[in-house]
């Protein structure tokens, strides 16, 4: 994404100083290019688009005021860096407010330069990340309202895209909160039953009893209770989509009632023998280990070999955790949106995101989808969600993250990304503990101060 080396233009008229910079900033890594004049710097960014110029206010001739409206009106994007003259911050405070990113005040250590250059940089990384985000977000990264970008997200976007065509019965499985009943009606709504109706029965809230019922109806008088005739949701799915939700805690004399109408694709309602035609395609839901069920003898082998026809697994968040940032984007937007009145969009803390990537998510999507609509309403007037605006147990790391973080899950991992995911964490870490002091965050990760430079410049650039 970012190019391998910053370009930079330095405008200053002090010959020693200027080349005094400019070699330290190559030093650092910078491609500068020097201009001693206003004039020869116009030149200079009328040829090529740098990144940055760091320009002296005071030039003979053309001065650096007007540089930097020159460089700003022909490359918006662009960071300028003003230097001013000692007991001058008023012309700064200027600089600032006709768009320059930060200025130093002359004498300036090297350093601070450095890191007025670095925090600039790092600030236009931020928003363009999150403008890419946004972009990613409208695009590819989602599969009706299903939001990831991680390798197991994208395998689960293309296999919906094949089994939606379909009528084939599928079999969710997932933790609680992975998104099983969000996946079912993504399925229904990109097969060509989507203009049929969604029915779902979430089997384990109704009991035993009434379930059977509930599923293939009954007549008038069938039981007590029974005033009248009732469809049941078999029938109301007929052209459509039956999600049968926590299929698993369905009791044995029900599972075969279950498997004969799958297999002979109709029902009987209670208290009536006549068997009733029904076209419906068949969502299958559950957290418990279905394959754990049957050899338990809890679950028909044959049922369940009739439902798993397709098998949907939705890997738990903790196991992905870079989509955690786009989720955040996504359910930010929509609680702001929703909140009345509406609020303008937010962000979160480059810190507080760095917490949410990091905690184990045991509810998963739906916990972190709780998390954030709780920061949204802790946070009124703000446009930035701070650590402090997380859940407690976010905030102090709840149920153990390491051994949750190290457990390699089913599907495999892509190790390099984890690695270097880890390693920016404890980057990021040493760095905001030693005040951003590299030289201490180096002690901290027994690094020498040049690895570690390496390290940031090598992950900006992944
Ligand atoms: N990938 C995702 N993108 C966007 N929203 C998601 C995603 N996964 C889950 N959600 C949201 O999280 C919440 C929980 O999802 P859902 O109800 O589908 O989970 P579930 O697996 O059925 O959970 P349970 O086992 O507890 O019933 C919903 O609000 C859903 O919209
Ligand atoms: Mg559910």
């Amino acid at each position: 994404m970012a190019d391998i080396t910053k370009h930079l233009l330095i405008v200053e008229d002090e010959a020693p100083l200027r080349e005094v910079v400019a070699e330290r900033l190559a030093d650092a890594g910078y491609g500068v290019v020097q201009a001693s004049n206003g004039e020869e710097a116009l030149e200079r960014l009328a040829e090529f688009a740098f990144d940055i110029i760091v320009t002296d206010l005071r030039l003979p001739g053309l001065d650096g005021g007007k540089v930097l409206e020159a460089a700003i009106a022909r490359y918006p994007e662009i960071i300028v860096i003003v230097v001013t003259g000692y007991g001058t911050v008023k012309d700064a405070v200027e600089a600032i407010k006709r768009g320059a990113a930060d200025f130093v005040t002359k004498p300036f250590q090297f350093d601070e330069l450095l890191y007025a250059l670095e925090s600039a940089l790092e600030q236009r990384r931020l928003k363009s990340e999150n403008a890419y985000l946004r972009s990613q977000l409208e695009r590819r990264y989602s599969f009706t309202g299903i939001i990831g970008r991680s390798r197991p997200m994208r395998d689960l976007f293309q296999l919906l895209e094949t089994v939606s065509g379909t009528s084939s019965t599928i079999l969710v499985t997932g933790e609680t909160g992975t998104g099983k009943e969000l996946v079912a009606r993504a399925i229904h709504h990109n097969s060509p039953r989507r203009n049929g109706p969604f029915v779902a029965l979430n089997c384990s809230a109704i009991p035993e009893t009434l379930l059977e019922a509930e599923l293939f109806g009954h007549v008038r008088g069938a039981f007590t209770g029974a005033v009248a005739t009732r469809v049941g949701r078999f029938e109301a799915a007929h052209r459509g989509t039956l999600l049968l939700d926590e299929v698993g805690t369905m009791g044995g004399p029900l599972q075969m009632k279950l498997l004969r109408a799958l297999q002979e694709r109709e029902v009987e309602r209670v208290g009536d023998s006549r068997p009733i035609k029904v076209d419906v395609r068949v969502i299958a839901a559950t957290n418990s280990d279905m394959a754990k069920l049957v050899s338990e003898g809890r679950f028909r082998e044959d049922l369940f070999y009739r439902l798993n026809v397709i098998p949907v697994v939705l890997p738990p968040l903790r196991d992905r955790r870079e989509d955690i940032p786009l989720l955040v984007q996504h359910f930010l937007e929509r609680f702001c949106r929703e909140f009345a009145p509406p609020r303008p969009p937010m962000t979160v803390s480059q810190q507080a995101m760095r917490r949410l990537m990091a905690y184990a998510w045991p509810g998963n999507v739906r916990q972190l989808e709780n998390a954030l609509e709780r920061a949204v309403a802790l946070s009124p007037g703000r446009t930035q969600i701070e650590m402090a605006d997380l859940p407690p147990d976010v905030q102090e790391m709840g149920p153990s993250p390491a051994s949750a973080a190290f457990a390699l899950p089913d599907g495999g991992i892509d190790l390099q990304a984890y690695v270097s995911n880890v390693e920016r964490e404890l980057i990021h870490q040493s760095l905001e503990r030693s005040g951003g002091n590299k030289g201490r965050a180096a002690q901290l990760l027994n690094l020498k101060r040049t690895t570690l430079v390496e390290k940031l410049k090598r992950l900006d650039r992944e």
